[in-house]
């Protein structure tokens, strides 16, 4: 297996140092991989003028699995839109086919604390959401800011075909077959003709999983019940930009959106895996980081792409153990528990693989 390492901008280096040092430690004889670090977002576009480089376009495409730290920063905000390092997230994403998001948010009971929802609301809780990763109004065209009438207009296109839908349909129900049979998929049909189709298609979809509970909920009210009773919910699935808002919405219910790892999948083994928090600017370089998203993102690839699912679940149990054990990084600190840093937090993940 080949893995290939994006480390990014940021935080991205530190919290892929730690995720890396876990793999690392679970090479053996039954687990062979080897790693190849590429350039992606602003530290590629500062090397090669480019968010994502040929060079790692070639290195992602020949990879098993891409491991992402994270990409952005401020002083990127001003290049044009396509040297933004946020394209070339997107660029790779679309390149590999990564169209099925799986964005799993689990309160750890040691961290009951530290959301900012009332523990008896969230304790217990264990979501997956299924995003749509490669459609929707992040790549529909149109798009543009341009002068009409005298003044500036600005638009995007949000834009599904149903062979889109069914697909990441799939994933989901085969995700909910996994897990409780439950699915709750998330549109605003009240209002757009395209997620209106969304429904449409899911709800056919659907007839082929007979065993899976299926309901549906409009974006706004979905975005309210995740904080009135986010344990009604099981496996959501949704497109790409109610994904990503829901997403971290979703992460604060477990205490820190630095807890929690993605896998972006095609549709065969191949995957990128990626905490869904950003690059942190102001964090980076301070060693302050959580790298638990990154390390739980690397148990993901072991479980999807490698089919290692003992090794993953190996990883998973060690960031228990650890929060079990009271080391915490700032953002999940609470008095009374050990305060470490990014690397801190690697070496007591390591001690307890
Ligand atoms: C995410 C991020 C990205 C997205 C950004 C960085 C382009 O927010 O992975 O959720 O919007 O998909
Ligand atoms: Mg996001």
């Amino acid at each position: 297996m080949k893995i290939a390492v994006l480390a990014g901008d940021g935080i991205g280096p530190e919290i892929v140092a730690q995720a890396v040092r876990v793999l690392e430690a679970l090479k053996s004889d039954g687990l062979k991989f080897e790693l190849e670090s590429g350039l992606l977002g602003g530290c590629a576009v500062d090397a090669t003028g480019e968010p994502f480089p040929e060079a790692t376009r070639r290195l992602v495409v020949d990879a098993d699995a891409v491991i992402l730290g994270a990409v952005g920063g401020p002083q990127y905000d001003t290049l044009p839109r396509p040297l933004r390092p946020e394209r070339g997230l997107l660029g790779i994403r679309k390149a590999l086919n990564l169209f099925a998001n799986l964005r799993p948010a689990v309160l750890y009971p040691e961290l009951a604390n530290a959301s900012t929802l009332k523990p008896e609301i969230v304790a217990g809780l264990d979501i997956l959401i299924v995003r749509e990763l490669t459609g929707d109004i992040y790549f529909g065209e149109p798009r543009g800011i341009e002068q009409r009438e005298g003044q500036r207009v600005g638009f995007n296109t949000m834009i599904y075909s149903e062979a889109e839908i069914r697909r990441i349909a799939h994933v989901a129900f085969q995700a909910a077959r996994k897990r409780s049979r439950r699915l709750c998929s998330v549109d605003k049909m009240n209002v757009l003709e395209c997620t209106q189709l969304w429904r449409d298609v899911v709800t056919e979809t659907a007839k082929a999983y007979p065993d899976i509970e299926l309901s549906h909920m409009l974006v706004d009210n979905a975005a309210m019940q995740l904080i009135r009773d986010p344990r009604q919910f099981d496996v959501m699935v949704t497109g790409n930009m109610f994904g990503d808002i829901l997403s971290d919405e979703a992460s604060m219910l477990t205490g820190s959106i630095g807890m929690l790892p993605s896998a972006s999948l095609d549709e065969g083994t191949k995957g990128m895996y990626e905490p869904i928090h950003g690059s942190a600017p102001d964090l980076a370089g301070k060693d302050v980081a959580n790298p638990l998203a990154t390390i739980l993102s690397a148990a993901m690839m072991l479980r999807y792409t490698f089919d290692q699912e003992a090794e993953a679940v190996r990883i998973e149990d060690a960031v228990s153990k650890v929060l079990a054990q009271g080391y915490r990084t700032r953002d999940i600190y609470e008095p009374g528990m050990k305060k470490v840093g990014t690397t801190g937090m690697g070496d007591a993940v390591l001690a307890n693989i």
